[in-house]
């Protein structure tokens, strides 16, 4: 069973995504609603809430947890594995969902001493996230180390998850896009990004939205997409995951939150009846 985890509804969006491309694989979905927004809060609680909830999967017997949230990817990820993970569960894998972003924009692998020729190209990338994913500076820098030439202007969107999360109606949300857009393009007059990122995995839920705000010539990339492609490669290269996730399609959903609300927004996004189990993480 492979886990995934986002502070609410946002990482439906990569769970569907994977679920088109692995339709028999049994997949668990968690969201910590009692406690989104992730995005305003500080580095160490965003850090405890990504492990309870990651050992919660692990205790369900998952082997494989996917962080389907920007926010936890940035600001907990890198820790998690190289602290906590290797001495509490060694055999276990917890993945991100920046790699696949920049992985796209730098058209080269993660891996940096698998990089043969750096790259020379010269573009210019917006990304969109949320306050703590902008503030980590994760996406600048770890495109920098692999496309120096690539250009990022990065722009908060400090209130959108917390809207999204509370179903905020269109014309809520509508003009917040566009002066978000419009605060990011203020940053570089008179020049366009080549492509932008949704680099919260909530703001797919209203891409329309971002569609309609940005220029038409700006490339927006699917990160769920890009998600679901780079996990189906990854589990192509191991088989020790078929054996413990191949079971026939079954879909799980956990909340921390009120179960019948979540299930109500939580279809709605999803586009098909879901129901949410409630969930109770460790203090
Ligand atoms: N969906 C998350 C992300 O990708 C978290 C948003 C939030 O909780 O603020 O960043």
């Amino acid at each position: 069973m492979i886990g995934f985890f986002d502070s609410g509804y946002g990482g439906l969006t990569v769970l569907r995504a994977v679920m088109s491309r692995l339709p028999d694989r049994d997949l668990i979905y968690l969201g910590d609603h009692q406690n989104a927004p992730y995005g305003g809060r500080s580095t160490e609680e965003i850090y405890d809430l990504t492990i309870h909830a990651v050992e919660r999967l692990f205790g369900i017997g998952c082997h494989l947890v996917i962080l389907a949230c920007n926010t936890a990817s940035a600001v907990a990820l890198r820790r998690l594995q190289q602290t906590w993970l290797p001495k509490a569960y060694p055999e276990r894998r917890v993945l991100g969902v920046l790699v696949p972003v920049v992985e796209a924009i730098t058209r080269q692998p993660w891996q940096i001493d698998a990089i043969r020729s750096p790259s020379d190209q010269s573009e210019l990338v917006a990304i969109f996230g949320t306050r703590m994913t902008i503030a980590s500076g994760a996406y600048p820098r770890e495109i920098a180390k692999r496309a120096p030439g690539v250009t990022v202007v990065q722009q908060a969107c400090p209130q959108l998850a917390a809207l999204i999360e509370e179903g905020a109606s269109d014309g809520i949300i509508r003009p917040l896009i566009r002066q978000y857009s419009a605060s990011l393009r203020a940053q570089i007059p008179g020049v366009l990004p080549d492509s932008a990122v949704l680099a919260c995995t909530h703001y797919p839920l209203v891409a329309n939205m971002f569609c309609e705000a940005l220029p038409a010539e700006i490339d927006i990339l699917n990160q769920p997409d890009l998600v679901g492609r780079s996990l189906e490669a990854y589990l192509s290269r191991r088989p020790q995951y078929d054996c413990v996730g191949k079971q026939g399609g079954h879909v799980g959903f956990l909340t921390t939150g009120d179960p019948v609300a979540v299930s109500d927004l939580g279809s709605r996004f999803f586009g098909a009846q879901i129901s949410f189990c409630r969930e109770r993480l460790a203090a």
